[in-house]
């Protein structure tokens, strides 16, 4: 990661994460400023290929890394890469990034496409803390759960997305409320649209993407590090006090609307009114 990051390198020394969805994308961005920052790390995720090379790319950073091939929606693979973490010591941080996603609309929406999506990511998260939790609980740790803004207001298109990930952060709050007792913080980041991903490619074809570029209040589409600086912040002891929060992470995105009064009427109106 060619990208100078604002904390000291040990933040995680000895830490170990579990990270689902760990081998690309967001979450690989994720592993590996966890592991730069002194985790060792076990992916997980469904296509064995894609895992060894995630293990490679991060070998070649001297960054420690197992893996764990299998699906998140079921329970005996969950349970199998928590034990895959005892190669390591105990397990400190859980990061549930697996998920699934596409357009379509509700009405071409099939019982099995609505379902996969929400068994990935929100039973598949569940699955994940269940099986995470024995571990955790011994010596308290965090569990970091990747959430979306599509379902703070309305997504089109993405009606079965906006409801699983409505689902994670149900999870988040009451995960954090009950597991808290045992030092186990729970929470989770919602990213906005984020340059050279999986997301952006599924979500914002054709021209979408310099249109929402002009959509976000910073000006710019996120960046994988904006992502893992969050999660760096949000797994380390710097957030010690922080659970139950998803921390939006999108330069403004979804609170931005279509202006009702452009700037160039405003500033008309002002002079008006200066004249007066
Ligand atoms: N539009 C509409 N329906 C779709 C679809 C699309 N683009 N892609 C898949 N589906 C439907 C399938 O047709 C199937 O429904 P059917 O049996 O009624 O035909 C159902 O979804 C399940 O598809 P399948 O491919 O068997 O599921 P899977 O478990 O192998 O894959 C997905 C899960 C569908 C979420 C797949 O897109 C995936 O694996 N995604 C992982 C990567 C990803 O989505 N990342 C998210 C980045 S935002």
């Amino acid at each position: 990661m060619a990208w100078a990051s604002p904390f000291r390198n040990d933040l995680v020394k000895d830490k170990v994460a579990l990270v689902t969805g760990g081998g690309t994308g967001i979450c690989f961005g994720i592993a590996k400023a966890l592991g730069s920052h002194g985790a060792r790390l076990i992916l997980m995720g469904r296509r064995q290929d894609v895992l060894e090379k995630a293990q490679a790319e991060l070998a070649g950073e001297n960054i420690e890394c197992a893996i764990s091939s299998g699906d998140v929606r079921r329970p005996r693979d969950a349970a199998r890469a928590v034990e895959q973490v005892s190669r390591f010591g105990a397990l400190h941080i859980l990061v549930n990034g697996a998920a699934g996603n596409f357009l379509c609309s509700a009405e071409d929406l099939s019982y099995a496409a609505f379902k996969a999506v929400m068994d990935i990511d929100l039973l598949g998260s569940f699955n994940m803390c269940q099986a995470a939790f024995p571990a955790l609980r011994s010596h308290g740790g965090v569990i970091l759960n990747i959430s979306t803004t599509f379902h703070y207001g309305a997504t089109p298109l993405q009606t079965h997305a906006s409801a699983a990930k409505a689902g994670v952060d149900a999870l988040t709050r009451s995960l954090a409320c009950e597991w808290g007792k045992h030092g186990i913080r729970v929470c989770g980041i919602a990213p906005g649209p984020i340059a050279g991903t999986e997301g952006m490619r599924r979500l914002a074809p054709f021209g979408v993407k310099q249109k929402l570029k002009e959509t976000v209040p910073l000006g710019r589409l996120g960046t994988i590090e904006d992502i893992a600086t969050a999660a760096l912040y949000l797994c380390s002891d710097a957030a010690s006090y922080v659970t139950g929060e998803t921390l939006v992470v999108d330069g403004g995105h979804w609170l931005a609307k279509p202006a009702l009064i452009p700037w160039d009427l405003y500033e008309r109106m002002k002079n008006d009114r200066q004249k007066q």
